[in-house]
């Protein structure tokens, strides 16, 4: 790989995030998360969008300091095209285009999905990465896939969620149990003090290789439902508990349907990605599952798993070899396929 210094943007939630690579080396990945959704429970696209314009020349300015790296040193911009929210993804393609038209070096426009999957090639995401072709479980709040990935740009779907997201059913199922948002790692940190075994939730019956969490979301609402109905403070007496069950409940869900397609795809090179990735129960079902089954398993370091640039740089590095680079009227897109 050459030693090209590539800086890269990410803009398409609720985290305005700036990185500069060189090679396959990270040299810095900061991130400014938003606090203003808190108190509406979720990302208010608006208020996404004019924090990312606040935030997104101080998180630049930093980035390149902390890399010790002057703009005029870099040889690409690369930037988050899409999927995400049209708003956010504005603000960073418009700033990643002026930038690359002010210093006359080329645009890369990458997919946000590919980059979490592509994570796993910057050097110290794990120990070595992953060998092809490898299957790659694809956990975000907004995504939750099975891909085979045969290349860096040849993936295929395998599976995929036909309602919510796996974060997302963190997200809402936190919610019901008065978490703030996201759910996800609260559920996460409170789970480690509950018993997995209290409470037992559904789980869904699908044949081929996709998912589905509704249906898991909806069982632990009536349960509340109906517990609260006896008990008014159920939730506060249960919630390490509860935490701990639905975590266990969405982590087998996730990883029963893995097991079934690296038994038919004959594949033991194992990944996961995306925020879903951070959870400590996934990634400790995975390690137990890995040694069970014989496989090879690469989770991604810990800030390599929410969204940050430093996965928009890697994929945006691997582009530059190709040659692969974008116009100066090129546009983002909510929705892109991976
Ligand atoms: O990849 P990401 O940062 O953004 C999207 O592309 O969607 O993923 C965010 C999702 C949220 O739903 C969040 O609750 C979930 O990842 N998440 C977690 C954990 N950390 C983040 N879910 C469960 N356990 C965690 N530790
Ligand atoms: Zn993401």
């Amino acid at each position: 790989m050459k030693n090209s210094i590539i800086l890269g943007i990410e803009s398409s939630c609720d985290d305005t995030s700036a990185a500069v690579i060189r090679g396959n080396h990270i040299l810095s990945n900061v991130t400014a998360a938003q606090k203003v959704h808190l108190e509406y429970g979720g990302v208010v696209p608006e208020l996404a969008s004019r924090a990312h314009q606040q935030n997104i020349l101080p998180v630049v300015h930093q980035a390149l300091a902390k890399a010790k790296i002057q703009q005029n040193e870099l040889q690409a911009i690369g930037f988050t095209r899409g999927p995400g929210l049209l708003g956010s993804l504005l603000v960073g393609t418009s700033f990643a285009k002026s930038l690359a038209m002010a210093l006359d070096i080329p645009l890369i426009e990458v997919n946000h999905l590919q980059a979490h999957i592509l994570a796993h090639f910057i050097k110290d995401a794990n120990p070595s990465p992953p060998k092809f072709p490898f299957l790659c479980l694809t956990v975000s709040g907004g995504h939750t896939l099975i891909v085979l990935v045969k290349d860096y740009f040849d993936i295929e779907i395998l599976g995929k969620t036909l309602d919510d997201a796996a974060g997302e059913a963190f997200d809402k199922i936190g919610k019901i149990l008065g978490l703030d948002y996201p759910g996800g790692p609260i559920l996460d940190k409170l789970a480690q003090q509950g018993d997995a075994g209290r409470f037992e939730f559904s789980k869904p019956k699908l044949k081929n290789y996709d998912y589905s969490f509704s249906g898991v979301k909806t069982s632990v609402l009536y349960f509340i439902q109906k517990e609260v109905k006896k008990n008014p403070q159920f939730i506060e007496e249960n919630l390490n508990d509860l935490c701990a069950s639905v975590q266990k409940n969405i982590v087998e869900i996730l990883l029963q349907k893995l097991k079934k397609v690296a038994k038919d795809y004959q594949i033991n090179e194992i990944a996961i990605a995306g925020g879903v990735s951070a959870n400590s129960e996934l990634r400790n079902s995975l390690k137990k599952m890995s040694k069970e089954n014989h496989w090879n398993y690469y989770i991604p370091k810990f800030e390599y798993t929410t969204d940050n640039a430093a996965m928009i740089a890697m994929v945006a590095e691997l582009k530059y070899e190709k040659g692969d680079f974008s116009d100066l009227d090129i546009n983002a897109t909510a929705r892109y396929d991976l």
